[in-house]
């Protein structure tokens, strides 16, 4: 898997949600390969985004898929009304649910199921779920807030988590999160990432296009270099 061609997932929470349609549109038209939702309670987190209406109204204007990040306190009560949105559905370790089960029932709901932890999380929280998610999302921020700046020691975690993928002949994907502009999505790539979540360099570049081709490693002269 390491070394195929990255899939980037613009984060709606940096779009103009006067304009959701429109700026989901634009960012399908760009490139964008997924289009991630960043759904916030409140308790878990911080911060409280969207829910339901909101991905349903994305989901109107794209036929990308919906990779539905819930940083939210029960992911096994709500999951289940993504679903019929969702292509992927991501969990945290941290919140207060069965990881297992909510895992095993996200895939048996037909869709990827994923499993994120935050930068405070040691990377062996998620060892004992190995084989039970599809994901692993490796938080490169604290969740709850869009443009913040990438925590560089998170690149060790994803070097450990691609290191168990070949040793282990585990199979998922690794997925990085927050402040992912060109030069750490790079670095993320370099240490296995193989998704790349960007809310703010997408959203707000002068040319989504140009970013999100120059974040998948091509356009502005990084094939030259
Ligand atoms: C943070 C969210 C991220 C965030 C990324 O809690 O999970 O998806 O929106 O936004 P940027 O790319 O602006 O850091
Ligand atoms: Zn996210």
């Amino acid at each position: 898997m390491t070394g195929s061609t990255p899939v980037i997932a613009p984060s709606i929470l940096a779009c103009d949600f006067a304009r959701l349609g429109e700026e989901v549109a634009r960012v399908d038209a760009a490139g964008a390969d997924w289009i991630h939702c960043d759904v916030m309670d409140g308790r878990f987190v911080e911060n409280i985004t969207f829910g339901m209406p909101i991905v349903e109204a994305a989901s109107r204007h794209t036929r990308k898929p919906l990779d539905v990040h819930l940083m939210i306190t029960r992911p096994d009560v709500y999951f289940p009304r993504f679903a019929r949105l969702a292509r992927s559905i991501t969990v945290h370790v941290e919140a207060e649910h069965e990881v297992t089960k909510t895992l095993a029932s996200i895939r048996q709901s037909g869709l990827a199921a994923g499993l994120a932890l935050s930068p405070a999380t040691s990377l062996a929280s998620v060892e004992p779920f190995l084989g039970a998610f599809d994901i692993l999302l490796v938080m490169t921020v604290v969740p709850g807030f869009g443009g913040q700046v990438f925590l560089p020691e998170m690149l060790e975690k994803v070097r450990m988590a691609a290191r168990w993928r070949q040793e282990r002949g585990v199979d998922f994907r690794i997925e990085v999160d927050g402040g992912i502009t060109v030069s750490t999505g790079r670095a993320s790539l370099e240490a296995g990432a193989d998704i790349l979540v960007a809310g703010t360099s997408v959203f707000k570049a002068a040319d989504a296009a140009e970013e999100i081709s120059a974040l998948r490693g091509r356009g502005r002269g990084r094939d030259l270099g």
